[in-house]
């Protein structure tokens, strides 16, 4: 059977920008998890608490920076990502660190087939289910891998502030992007990387989703998960916006008034 092409598509997208992301020119500070000095953002630092001994997995773990991060603070970790690079740049980042990690190539709806066992915590961040079509069927993966007991970790760009870009915009604030309510994939083609401004990439096409915030948590709650936690912030862990600046944490924020929630984070448990 082929691929649908979102997967096609976005798979060959993220397999080119592993290259750039571990680039000197990349933001992603590769350096510092040598170093022993790797911040994860403010939100999921305060939010997450501790890990050790837990069996984590980290979903879309790209090239496995945060994973390793995790790792290092005791957690018996697994990343999955879909694209073959990343994994393979995972694996390298935690041979060349000496830090103890297990890395799978799978879709993420693949993932209770490709995984053994349930596990304590499960982490999803920035940057993840814009790149899912379907998030009912994500929370029921997510549910069939937690084990009872189990937290599910998830901390990302809110839906509503991706209703907004910068490209329509008609004054200093952003103008209307995609609706909120579009239930359907948003085909874009960028040749610009967000982490490495020196990056022309030859995979531009992508098929990105807004999932609408009930969404996700209805989702989680069909699948049989108990919400425990639910924050909107003023803040993201990237400058979405030309106006926005930097804060505390790795994180941006609009300079004057905080006009829309732009990240949101949740823990959902299994009974
Ligand atoms: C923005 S990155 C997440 C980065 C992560 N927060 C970090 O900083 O390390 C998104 C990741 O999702 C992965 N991805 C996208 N769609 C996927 C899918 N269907 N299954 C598994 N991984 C996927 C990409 O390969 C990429 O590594």
């Amino acid at each position: 059977m082929s691929e649908p092409d979102w997967l096609r598509l976005n798979r060959a997208n993220w397999d080119e920008r592993v290259a750039a992301h571990l680039a000197p020119e990349s933001d992603y500070n590769t350096a510092g998890l040598h170093s022993g000095h790797y911040e994860l953002h403010g939100i999921e630092e305060a939010e997450l608490g501790p890990v050790a001994q837990l069996r984590l997995l980290h979903l879309q773990c790209h090239f496995g920076i945060d994973t390793l991060a995790l790792a290092q603070r005791g957690a018996n970790v697994t990343g999955l990502d879909f694209s073959g690079e990343a994994i393979a740049a995972a694996r390298t980042l935690a041979a060349e660190t000496g830090i103890k990690a297990e890395f799978v190539q799978s879709d993420v709806y693949a993932g209770r087939e490709v995984l053994q066992g349930h596990f304590d915590r499960i982490y999803t961040t920035w940057g993840t289910i814009v790149w899912l079509p379907d998030i009912p069927s994500w929370a029921q993966t997510v549910a069939s891998l937690l084990a009872p007991g189990g937290v599910f970790y998830f901390a990302d760009m809110h839906p509503a502030a991706m209703v907004f870009d910068d490209e329509t915009a008609t004054s200093d604030k952003p103008g209307w992007f995609a609706p909120y309510f579009g239930n359907k994939a948003i085909v874009i083609d960028n040749v610009r990387d967000y982490a490495n401004p020196t990056t022309t990439l030859k995979n531009t096409r992508t098929h990105e989703f807004i999932h609408p915030l009930a969404t996700v948590v209805q989702s989680l709650l069909d699948a049989g998960l108990r919400l425990d936690m639910l924050h909107e912030h003023p803040t993201l862990a990237w400058k979405q916006f030309a106006r926005m600046v930097e804060t505390d944490g790795r994180l941006y924020r609009f300079p004057d008034q905080p006009w829309l929630p732009l990240s949101y984070s949740l823990k959902a448990s299994k009974p």
